[in-house]
């Protein structure tokens, strides 16, 4: 409510904004925008009151007492498969997988991974086959028309990788890349696609296929997401990653759009897990400074 009155209080600012004159510039939105962003603690309060009050089964999932998530366990360090039982016995690990097992036990939810393709697992969350999608998600304001979405978690930076000797030295070398690898369904894939045409990307299963494909010269450069990069140029000789990054984004985690109710839940135990600094331990689990 407080929200809705602060747009509406935004929306007629910019109005008597633009009464004034067109050529001012239009410094009243950002202004806007915050006063929007000051309403919401108050609501994130109140919702996590309730989280904390509801009995978590009653929490709308797909199977009562269950937490489906859906993943791709082919992103290092996010999520992988375990040598051993893995993380809370999933078989699998990794900063996604350990969040995942500390979300679901904050909800009081039996957490279940199915993993699968990337792409397939954003269907799944869409088409209820799944509860929620944690596999290094990048938000786009296009899969928010498809999903809802947490509040950020991490930072992904899409790279370049090439082998040592590649006449590709920056993003700008892209244009005339020739054939650039990626994988199928990812950011990846959308924005070398959308920069530079289809004919120019291939795509691939996951990131290690398309980094075999890199090897075997099918393709003459891979964009991925950088931790999982840094891990494919380490397993292979004669790679390297660019220093000049290609476009920064927010990880997120996703639930069926319209689920506020679970969405509410897992962010709110999200955040708690930033604050009391358990997010930033697994994390330093998995990636050692530089
Ligand atoms: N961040 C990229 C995206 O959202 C790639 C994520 C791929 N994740 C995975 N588990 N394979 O499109």
């Amino acid at each position: 409510m407080k929200k809705l009155l602060a747009l509406l209080l935004a929306l007629t600012m910019c109005l008597a904004l633009a009464a004034c004159g067109g050529s001012s510039d239009n410094s009243a939105a950002p202004a806007a925008e915050e006063t929007a962003e000051a309403a919401e603690p108050a609501e994130a309060e109140a919702a996590a009151e309730t989280a904390e009050t509801a009995e978590a089964a009653e929490l709308p999932t797909i199977e009562a007492g269950k937490l489906i998530m859906a993943t791709n366990a082919q992103f290092p360090p996010y999520e992988m498969i375990a040598d051993g039982e893995g993380v809370a016995g999933t078989g699998l690990e990794g900063i996604d997988v350990e969040i995942a097992a500390a979300l679901a036990e904050k909800v009081g939810l039996e957490l279940q991974i199915d993993d699968m393709e990337f792409d397939s697992a954003l269907v799944a969350v869409q088409h209820g086959q799944a509860d929620m999608v944690l596999a290094g998600l990048t938000y786009t304001e296009e899969r928010d028309q498809l999903m809802d979405f947490s509040d950020p978690y991490a930072q992904g930076v899409q790279v370049i990788i090439v082998k040592e000797d590649s006449p590709i030295q920056s993003a700008d070398d892209l244009a005339n890349a020739g054939l650039i690898g990626t994988q199928r369904g990812t950011t990846g894939y959308i924005y070398c696609t959308g920069d530079y045409g289809e004919d120019h990307v291939s795509a691939y299963d996951n990131g290690a296929a398309a980094v075999q494909a890199l090897m075997n010269g099918q393709v003459d450069c891979v964009v991925i997401d950088k931790m999982p990069a840094e891990t494919f140029v380490a397993e292979n000789q004669g790679l390297k990653i660019l220093e000049t990054s290609y476009v920064v984004e927010d990880y997120v985690l996703a639930v069926g759009e319209g689920n506020t109710e679970l969405q509410t839940a897992l962010n709110d135990a999200l955040n708690e897990m930033k604050a009391d600094g358990s997010l930033q331990a697994i994390v330093d689990k998995y990636i050692t400074a530089e």
